[in-house]
Formats: structure tokens, C-alpha cells, sequence
């Protein structure tokens, strides 16, 4: 007996890490749902993993991506829409009888009044709640991949990187560690109607980030703390949308005041190992900052 999990945004920063996880899994077919299938060509490689295009505003790639599926890796981007995205895709999971759904939310999710980013997801669990499908929230703090995919390309041609988070620590978590943890979620037993909230295992401030990148590299790197007022100028005259402006600014004024420097032992208890520590990260992901 094969369980068949479809893993949604699965070329995206955590949802490739899951269906690589999940691809060498005894019992389990993956189904990788892809928006651009281009994007997607490297995951047909992996054994046991079949790709499907899938666009969530499109009903009827949902209705072919969700046949015959058994239990789901949800994952919706950054985006204003992503509350109506997540909502449909929890729709159509009902329609074709999913058993599980394993949520990709946010850490704070369940903090009242907490934070935008935090309030979509949380509504986004409720209303998964609401559809009786077993569920699990994997709730985690900021990736430690933020820096690889955001701040790489200012650390290869300046060695800055900017922020205005100005001393506040977060505990970041590689996302090699979440999907760890939605593995288990999905494949163990005991996980439904559980959340979960996932840190890495220290709380650091960019400074000390810079430092560890530096020492890494062997290249100076250092943090610049950029007032809220510029930074937001920034993001704006790159075209950025406001609405993710405030977020993200929101997000970075609640690192300043450290409200996300709490860890857990989360990882460890789901996955039997310590999560990534941000040294071995750099070390790992070294290529992508000289
Ligand atoms: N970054 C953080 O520090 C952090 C921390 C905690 C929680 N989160 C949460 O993590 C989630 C994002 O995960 P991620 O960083 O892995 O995402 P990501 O790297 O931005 O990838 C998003 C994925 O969704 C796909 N996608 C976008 N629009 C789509 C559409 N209309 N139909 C189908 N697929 C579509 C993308 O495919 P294409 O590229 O082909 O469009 C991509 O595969 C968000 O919910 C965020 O709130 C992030």
C-alpha cells in the first residue's frame, strides 16, 4: 500500500527540501505540484516523485493536481492573496477526501492580535479546523535560507548586508529542519491536531550572523541597521508593494524587540537529531555568499 502525498509550492525554498525528504520514504509517492513546470524539470529526477502542474487559481490544475491524494504538504507564497489560495486548496483537499493536511503557517500564529503575517496564517488554520480534515501547523521562525535567497547578492558584490532589526536576536531555523519536522508529521503517527512551533537552536543578531558569515567565507561581511524610514523608501523605489512593505517592516520591528528569540526543542523531539545550527548553515551554503 502506497500513501500518495501531494506537497504544494514544490519548487519553492521548503517544499523542494520536502519532496526531497519525502522522495526516499519506503511506501510513499510523491506528487510535486509545480506552478512553472520549468521550474520543477530537476524534481522528475528524484525517485518516486511524479510533478504536476498546478496553479492555485486555477480550479481545474487543483482538481487533477488533488486525484487520488492521500494526505498534503500545504504551502502558499508571499503574497496579499495567499489566505483565498490556502482556502481553495483546503476546498479542494475536502472535495477528493484528503486525510491530512500538514500546514507550512508561521511562528506567532496563534499570538492575538500578533502580526499580518501571522493573522493570515492563523486564519488560514481555523479555517482548515473548521473543514474537519486531521490536521498538523508547523509553525516556524525566520529561515535561516532568508540570507541565501535575500541577502546574497549584496554580500558577493558590497560584503553588506541590510537590515533594520538593530540588536534584537532571532532564533532562524534551516528549512532542511522544517521539512525534517513535516516529514515526521506526515509519515509518523500522533501529529494530527497538533502544532508545532520550530526554531533552530540559538537566537543570533545580524551582527553575529555577519561574524559567522565572515569567519565562514574568510571574506569581511558586515550588517548595516538601516532606519525604518529608509528602509522602507528602499523597498518602495524597487517596486516593492506596500502591503509587503509593512509586513515586512512589521516583521523586522518584532526582531528588533526580540520577539522572536525564543527556542524550542521542537526539532529534536519530531526528528531525533538537533536542528542546524546557523554555522553549519553558512558552511553548507558557503557558495552562495563569495
Ligand atoms: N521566509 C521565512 O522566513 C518564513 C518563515 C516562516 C513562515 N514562512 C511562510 O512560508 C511560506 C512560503 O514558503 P517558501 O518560502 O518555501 O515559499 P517560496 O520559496 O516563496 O515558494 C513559493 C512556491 O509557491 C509557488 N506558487 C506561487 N504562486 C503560485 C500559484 N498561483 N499556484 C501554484 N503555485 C504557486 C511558487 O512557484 P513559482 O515560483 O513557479 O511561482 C513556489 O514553488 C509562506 O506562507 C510564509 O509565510 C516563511
Amino acid at each position: 500500500m502506497h500513501t500518495t502525498i501531494l506537497v504544494t509550492g514544490a519548487t519553492g525554498t521548503v517544499g523542494r527540501e520536502v519532496v526531497i525528504q519525502l522522495s526516499i520514504i519506503d511506501g510513499v509517492r510523491v506528487r510535486a505540484g509545480v506552478h512553472s513546470i520549468i521550474k520543477g524539470e530537476n524534481l522528475k529526477r528524484l525517485p518516486d516523485v511524479e510533478v504536476c502542474e498546478m496553479n492555485f487559481k486555477d480550479r481545474d490544475s487543483l482538481h487533477a493536481a488533488f486525484t487520488h491524494v492521500d494526505k498534503v504538504f500545504l504551502i502558499t507564497p508571499f503574497s496579499d492573496d495567499q489566505v483565498e489560495m490556502a482556502k481553495t486548496l483546503v476546498d479542494e483537499a475536502k472535495k477528493a477526501n484528503v486525510k491530512h493536511i500538514v500546514k507550512l503557517s508561521v511562528i506567532g500564529a496563534d499570538t492575538e492580535p500578533g502580526l499580518q503575517l501571522g493573522r493570515w496564517h492563523r486564519e488560514v488554520e481555523q479555517y482548515i479546523i473548521d473543514s474537519g480534515i486531521a490536521y498538523t501547523f508547523l509553525r516556524p521562525s525566520s529561515f535561516m535560507q532568508n540570507y541565501s535567497n535575500f541577502d546574497a547578492s549584496t554580500i558577493q558584490k558590497e560584503g553588506r548586508f541590510y537590515h533594520s532589526t538593530g540588536n534584537g536576536k532571532v532564533s532562524c531555523i534551516d528549512v532542511r529542519d522544517i521539512a525534517a519536522a513535516g516529514v515526521e508529521a506526515l509519515i509518523g503517527t500522533g501529529h494530527e491536531g497538533k502544532a508545532y512551533e520550530l526554531t533552530g537552536p540559538e537566537a543570533l543578531t545580524n551582527q553575529e550572523v555577519a561574524g559567522i558569515i565572515s569567519e565562514v567565507t574568510g571574506r569581511q561581511v558586515e550588517f548595516v541597521d538601516v532606519p525604518e524610514d529608509a528602509a522602507k523608501s528602499t523597498m518602495l523605489q524597487h517596486h516593492m508593494p506596500e502591503w509587503m512593505v509593512n509586513a515586512m517592516l512589521e516583521l523586522e520591528r518584532s526582531y528588533k524587540e526580540n520577539q522572536f528569540s525564543e527556542t524550542t526543542d521542537t526539532v529534536q523531539q519530531l526528528t531525533g537529531r538537533p536542528p542546524h545550527s546557523f554555522r553549519q548553515f553558512a558552511e553548507d551554503y558557503k557558495e552562495c555568499f563569495v
